[in-house]
C-alpha cells in the first residue's frame, strides 16, 4: 500500500477511476492528495465527494514556476506521497520536481506513444488518418511524454469517428489501464532498466 498524489487539470475521469479500483480493492494505494492549477476543475470537486484533500494551485499567484512546484512538492511530502499520477495535467513539470520524484512520477497520454505526443493527440490521430491509436502510461523524465513506457492499450479508429467519440473509446482503454499501472508500482511489481519497464505480475 502506498500514498498516491493525483495532479490534474480537468474533469478526472482518470482521477475517478482510479478511486473507484482502489474501493474495489483491485490497487494497492490510497489517494492522500490531489492537486490541481485550475480552481474550476471536476478533479478537485471528484476528490472532495471522496474526502480526498484537494489543493489549487495557481500559477498566476506565484512569480515563477519553481515558486509554485516548491510549495506542490512540500504538499506533497508533507502527505507523505509515493506515487505522483498526473491525471490531464495540463502544466509540463520542470527538472526540480521531477528531480523531487525519481521514477516515481507517472502519465497518461491518449496514443500509442511514441506516435503523436503532445497536445491533441486524439485530433492528430483522425488528422493523420491513423487505423488504430490507444493510450500510454509511461514514467515522466524532463521530455514531453518521452519517459519509459509501463503500459499501452491499442484502440482501433473507426470509420465514422470524430473526436469525442474516439475520446471516448480510448478514455474507456485508460480505465483499464491506469488503474492497473498504479497497482503494479505500489506493490513493486515494476523495474525499470534504461528504457524498459519490466512487469513482474
Ligand atoms: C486523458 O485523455 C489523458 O490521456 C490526458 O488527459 C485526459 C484527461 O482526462 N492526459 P480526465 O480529466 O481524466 O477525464
Amino acid at each position: 500500500m502506498k500514498n498516491v498524489g493525483v495532479l490534474a487539470s480537468g474533469n478526472g475521469t482518470n482521477l475517478q477511476a482510479i478511486i473507484e479500483a482502489i474501493e474495489r480493492n483491485e490497487v494497492a494505494a490510497r489517494v492522500s492528495l490531489v492537486i490541481s492549477d485550475n480552481p474550476g476543475a471536476g478533479a478537485l470537486e471528484r476528490a472532495e465527494k471522496k474526502g480526498i484533500p484537494g489543493i489549487c494551485f495557481q500559477r498566476s499567484s506565484y512569480a515563477s514556476r519553481e515558486e509554485m512546484e516548491r510549495d506542490m512538492v512540500e504538499a506533497l511530502q508533507k502527505e507523505k506521497v509515493e506515487l505522483v499520477v498526473l491525471a490531464g495535467f495540463m502544466k509540463v513539470l520542470s527538472p526540480y520536481f521531477i528531480n523531487a520524484f525519481q521514477e516515481k512520477i507517472m502519465n497518461i497520454h491518449p496514443s500509442l506513444l511514441p506516435a503523436l505526443p503532445g497536445q491533441n493527440a486524439v485530433k492528430k490521430a483522425l488528422e493523420y488518418g491513423v487505423k488504430v491509436t490507444g493510450c500510454t502510461v509511461h514514467f515522466v523524465d524532463e521530455g514531453v511524454d518521452t519517459g519509459p513506457v509501463i503500459l499501452q492499450e491499442a484502440v482501433p479508429v473507426l470509420q465514422n469517428d470524430d473526436e469525442a467519440a474516439l475520446h471516448q473509446r480510448i478514455h474507456a482503454a485508460e480505465y483499464r489501464c491506469y488503474p492497473r499501472a498504479v497497482d503494479l508500482f505500489c506493490r513493486e511489481k515494476i523495474k525499470v532498466k534504461g528504457r524498459r519497464c519490466y512487469l513482474y505480475d
